[in-house]
C-alpha cells in the first residue's frame, strides 16, 4: 500500500486530500498544528477503512517535522508521497507590517515546506523508489491585492521552490511539482465542530468562467493527478482556479 504524508491535514484542503488519497489506496499520514482537527480526520479515515495516522506537528518546527517523518515511517511506513500543505494568511497594511508576522507567515509556508520536503526526499533517495512531492502554492504567486507581501512573497518562493527541488531531486527518481489554488471555499471541511455550509452570492460564482467558486476536492483531484498519473510531469505549476485569473476585467 502506498503512504501519503500530508501537512494540514486535519482542515480544508488538507483534509479533502486526505480523504481523497485514502479512497485511491493510500495510507496516510496526517501533520496539523491544531490536534483536534488532526485527530478527527484522522478517526474518520480509519472508520472508512483506510489506514491513518496523526501526530500534532509544527511545521516551522524541525525537531517537530523529524518526530512525524520517523513516526509516519514506524506507523505506515515510507512515504511514496509528500504534500506540503499547510499555511495560512496573516497580513496587514504594508507600511504597518511587523517584520516578526512576515517571518510567521514564511516560517510555515516556506520554510516548513522546505523542512517537510528535505525529510521526506531523504526516506525516498535512500528506498531508490523514486517519489513525489506536491506543494500547495497560490494564485497569489503571481497576482495580488494590496497589503498581502507576506503570505505572496511565502507563495512565490512555494514556486521556486518548486522547480529548485525538482532538479535537485531528479537524479533520484522524485518528482516535484506544485498546485495553485484560486478561492477554494473550506468552511465545510473544517473541524466538524467549527464546520459551515458555504454561502456565495451570484457575483461570487460570476467571477469564475467555471460558474463556481472551488471546493477542497478540486485540490486533491489535481494533486492525485500529480502524484499517480503523471510521470512526465516535473517542475511544474498546475492552477486550479475555475477560470478567475485568465478572466479580462474591465471597471464597470
Ligand atoms: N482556501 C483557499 O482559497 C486557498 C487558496 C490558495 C491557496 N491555499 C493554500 O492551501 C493550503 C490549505 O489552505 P486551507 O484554505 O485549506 O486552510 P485551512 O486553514 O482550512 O487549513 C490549514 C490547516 O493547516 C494547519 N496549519 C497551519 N499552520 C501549521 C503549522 N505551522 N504546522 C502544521 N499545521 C499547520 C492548520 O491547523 C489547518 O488545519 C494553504 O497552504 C493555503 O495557503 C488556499
Amino acid at each position: 500500500m502506498k503512504v501519503v504524508a500530508i501537512t494540514g491535514g486535519g482542515q480544508g484542503i488538507g483534509r479533502a486530500t486526505a480523504f481523497h488519497f485514502a479512497k485511491a489506496g493510500y495510507a496516510v499520514s496526517i501533520a496539523d498544528a491544531d490536534a483536534a482537527a488532526g485527530r478527527e480526520a484522522a478517526k474518520i479515515l480509519r472508520e472508512t477503512g483506510a489506514p491513518a495516522f496523526f501526530l500534532r506537528t509544527d511545521i516551522s518546527k524541525e525537531k517537530d517535522v523529524a518526530a512525524w517523518m520517523k513516526a509516519t515511517v514506524r506507523a505506515l511506513g515510507r512515504p511514496d508521497v509528500l504534500i506540503n500543505n499547510a499555511g495560512f494568511f496573516r497580513n496587514g497594511p504594508f507600511l504597518k507590517l511587523k517584520p516578526r508576522d512576515f517571518d510567521a507567515v514564511i516560517a510555515t509556508n516556506l520554510r516548513g515546506a522546505f523542512l517537510c520536503s528535505q525529510a521526506a526526499a531523504r526516506i525516498m533517495a535512500a528506498r531508490k523508489k523514486g517519489g513525489a512531492i506536491i506543494n500547495i502554492a497560490s494564485t497569489r504567486a503571481f497576482m495580488s491585492e494590496a497589503n498581502t507581501e507576506a503570505y505572496t512573497a511565502s507563495k512565490g518562493g512555494i514556486v521556486a521552490l518548486t522547480h529548485g527541488m525538482a532538479m535537485s531531486l531528479a537524479p533520484y527518481r522524485i518528482r516535484v511539482n506544485c498546485v495553485s489554488p484560486g478561492w477554494i471555499e473550506v468552511r465545510d471541511w473544517k473541524l466538524s465542530s467549527r464546520a459551515r455550509a458555504p454561502v456565495h452570492s451570484k457575483k461570487d460564482k460570476a467571477q469564475h468562467p467555471a460558474g463556481r467558486v472551488g471546493r477542497p476536492e478540486d485540490i486533491a483531484e489535481a494533486c492525485l493527478y500529480l502524484a499517480d498519473h503523471a510521470g512526465f510531469v516535473t517542475g511544474q505549476n498546475l492552477t486550479v482556479d475555475g477560470g478567475m485569473t485568465i478572466k479580462m476585467i474591465y471597471a464597470e
